[in-house]
């Protein structure tokens, strides 16, 4: 028997929303999970990109085996249920870039979830693979919109359990995502992020991610604008993402760009506006960008609303 589920990428943190913010993206990878029937022949994990000239190079340094992210997940939900998984190919066509903050992998773990859950019958629910997927990443920001679609609050609390609200997303307030052609792992992105924080920072941001609660709810834009701040991440991580800065500068007193956010753990970044011109945004990012000799790829994208589909069986 032969699974396959379409996953969409996803952006997380939208600024103030560290580690529990994240919205999917039309940008889909294809995760296929394939029970071969013959004894012996182990675990065999095929990534194929649509980008190959970008991900041709970090696909080879992806674990293909037991180390890799995808086969911890499903051997987890096995684990689960009191089995072990082990004649399995794992095949992921991938759309989404990886290393771009983009959620890639959280959608391989979301997708190697679906597609094993399907294989083993459908024990887990989605609460059940939403825990499970948070635990393999770290946090639920990313895997919970994979899952759900839409624009998701998402909290992993301290017994464990997850909690998930579906946010709504004001249908005017265009979207447009800057990828540069540079790779940024989560793990470097993380450690240098400090252990702690000052009080006036957590406060900031607790102030601002509840601002922008209410501005998404009235769609209100002026109170957006002032929401998407952030003082936990983005400032220790600019110094990893040359542009940022300028690019975040270029936007601050433009009327109809509502706000400039690292997009996960970068390096892309999320242009979010109302009635601007969309090609003023690309060609300023644009500019930036390729006056450091960097390549982008700038899409302007709605809010993919339905979250990881089970599409072939
Ligand atoms: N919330 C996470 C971070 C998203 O900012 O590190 C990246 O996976």
């Amino acid at each position: 028997m032969k699974v396959t589920v379409k996953v969409p990428a996803t952006s997380a943190n939208l600024g103030p929303g560290f580690d529990c913010l994240g919205l999917a993206l039309p940008i889909y990878n294809m995760i296929t999970i394939e029970e071969t029937v013959l004894p012996g022949t182990g675990i065999e994990i095929n990534l194929m990109s649509e980008n190959e000239v970008i991900d041709e190079m970090i696909f080879d340094n992806v674990p293909k085996d037991e180390n890799s992210i995808i086969y911890k997940a499903v051997e987890m939900l096995y684990n689960s249920i009191g089995q072990e998984p082990s004649e399995l190919k794992i095949n992921v066509q991938s759309q989404i870039p990886i290393t771009r903050g983009l959620g890639s992998s959280a959608s391989v773990v979301v997708g190697g979830l679906l597609a094993a859950n399907k294989l083993l019958g459908s024990p887990a629910d989605t609460t059940a693979l939403l825990s499970i997927a948070t635990e393999v990443e770290g946090h639920p920001d990313n895997v919970a919109p994979a899952i759900l679609g839409g624009f998701i609050l998402a909290s992993q609390e301290d017994d464990g359990s997850i909690i998930t609200e579906k946010l709504n997303w004001p249908e005017e307030w265009d979207i447009t995502v800057c990828i540069p052609d540079f790779e940024l792992s989560t793990n470097i992105a993380r450690s240098v992020l400090p252990e702690n924080v000052p009080m006036a920072d957590a406060s900031f941001n607790s102030k601002h991610l509840a601002m922008l609660i209410q501005a998404v709810n009235t769609k209100n834009e002026k109170l957006m604008k002032a929401a998407l701040h952030d003082k936990l991440h983005q400032p220790y991580r600019e110094k990893l993402i040359p542009g940022m800065k300028e690019i975040m500068e270029a936007f601050k007193h433009e009327d109809g760009v509502i706000g400039c956010v690292l997009s996960g753990a970068g390096p892309s970044i999320l242009v979010i506006s109302h009635k601007y011109d969309l090609d003023k945004i690309k060609s300023t990012v644009r500019d930036i960008w390729e006056g450091q000799s960097i390549k982008t790829d700038i899409r302007t994208l709605k809010i993919e609303p339905n979250g990881a589909e089970i599409i072939e069986e």
